[in-house]
């Protein structure tokens, strides 16, 4: 079996107690003999601030270049509101973004039977959904140039953003779109606005084209992207997989993942390029949610978003798709015995804390093995 390397940097806040839990399943996995995961740790955010002046230390960069995935947990928190802009705690994971080339965001959207009823949606339009959100991460009017406010000759101001994308860009995020499809539901569903956008044009025709010449096997539909929020919330299982820009992509996958109820559950993976040689890609998995410190060492976070985050790690940098559809598994069958952090409970649930939960979801899975 060949060895592959992982660079933890579980962060701040709850970032370490909801790590710890996927720690001790790594465990579970090399000492069955079924991976043979070599583990690294690095600080990042306040914590790497405090250790070393800088949001991530050179050292833990070169790891993270290296490593064939990043686990990441969660950066900030009050202590560090007052830093300098270049090493607040967000300065670390948009380094590691920027330099690991991380330009397609996977932000999946699952509703687990058992919590169907605490979507606002009904349970009808929600139970059995299983979606994914492909978002470019690294291009569009987030970085585009020019980017700036002017003050204009008669006093006023004028703020301008640039929506900019290559044939490339566009080309390199439909096809993780339409691979990513083929081993799912076979749909592509490209969101743009093509009636108001030039960049909207562009992104239809490559869109178009890639799909048409290489994945004439995946149906793909075209769907303006104001029209696709009010589907996700009409009708949400008519899609499989959402491919759209970094504008569109923060906010339909933020639609998308309310859908299913608490930030304590949803997971996300970010995609460089596939190396040329090893045909690898670099990959940081990480919780949608932030450092949480209203609840930061007491024990009660919910480990499922960074555990579900490590089950994409298994799936889409590892191959191992079946310990990871396991480990999905496991955490549905102990959401159905009813544990809850308190996060996700309701009056009347026993609540666990996150090692019991986290607990619960190894012996689920380790029955699974
Ligand atoms: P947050 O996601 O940390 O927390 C929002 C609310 O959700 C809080 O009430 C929190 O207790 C709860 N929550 C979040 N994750 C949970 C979990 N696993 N289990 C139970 N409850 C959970 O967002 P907030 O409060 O806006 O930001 C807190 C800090 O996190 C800030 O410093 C912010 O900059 C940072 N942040 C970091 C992110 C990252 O590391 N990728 C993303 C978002 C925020
Ligand atoms: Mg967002």
């Amino acid at each position: 079996m060949a060895t592959n390397t992982l660079l933890l940097l579980p962060g701040d806040g709850i970032g370490p107690e909801i790590m710890a839990e996927v720690k001790e399943i790594i465990a579970l996995l090399n000492g069955r003999g079924l991976t043979d995961f070599a583990t690294d740790e690095g600080l990042v955010g306040g914590s790497a601030y405090d250790a070393h002046g800088a949001a991530i230390s050179e050292a833990d960069m070169a790891k993270a270049l290296s490593a064939d995935a990043v686990l990441f947990g969660a950066v900030g928190g009050p202590k560090w509101d007052g830093v300098p802009y270049d090493v607040r705690p967000e300065a670390g994971l948009l380094r590691l973004r920027k330099d690991l080339g991380l330009f397609a965001n996977l932000r999946p959207a699952i509703c687990y039977p058992a919590l169907a009823d605490a979507s606002s949606l009904k349970r009808e339009v929600v139970e059995g959904l299983d979606i994914l959100i492909v978002r470019e991460l690294t291009g569009g009017v987030y970085f585009g140039e020019p980017k700036e406010i002017v003050t204009l000759e008669n006093g006023q101001k004028r703020a301008v953003d640039t929506q900019l994308y290559t044939t490339s860009e566009i080309e390199r995020i439909a096809r993780v779109a339409f691979d990513l499809a083929r081993a799912r539901g076979r749909k592509v569903a490209s969101a743009e606005k093509r009636n108001v956008m030039k960049s909207g044009v562009l992104w239809n025709q490559v869109v178009t084209k890639i799909g048409k010449e290489e994945y004439a096997d995946v149906a793909l539909e075209h769907v303006l992207a104001d029209n696709c929020a009010m589907q996700l919330v009409r009708w949400p299982k008519q899609y499989d997989v959402i491919v759209c820009d970094n504008l569109f992509g923060d906010i339909l996958s933020d639609v998308a993942a309310m859908l299913t109820g608490s930030l304590g559950m949803l997971p996300s993976a970010s995609l460089g390029a596939p190396d040329a040689a090893t045909g690898k890609r670099k990959a940081l998995y990480e919780p949608v949610h932030g450092s949480a410190p209203d609840i930061a060492g007491k024990g009660i976070a919910n480990p499922i978003a960074m555990i579900a985050s490590f089950a994409m790690a298994l799936r889409y940098s590892f191959g191992l798709i079946d310990l990871s559809d396991k480990l999905d598994a496991a955490i549905a069958a102990v959401l159905g015995k009813g544990l809850r952090t308190r996060d996700i409970g309701k009056d009347g649930d026993t609540l666990v804390s996150t090692k019991e939960m986290g607990a619960a979801i190894r012996e689920e899975f380790a029955a699974l093995l």
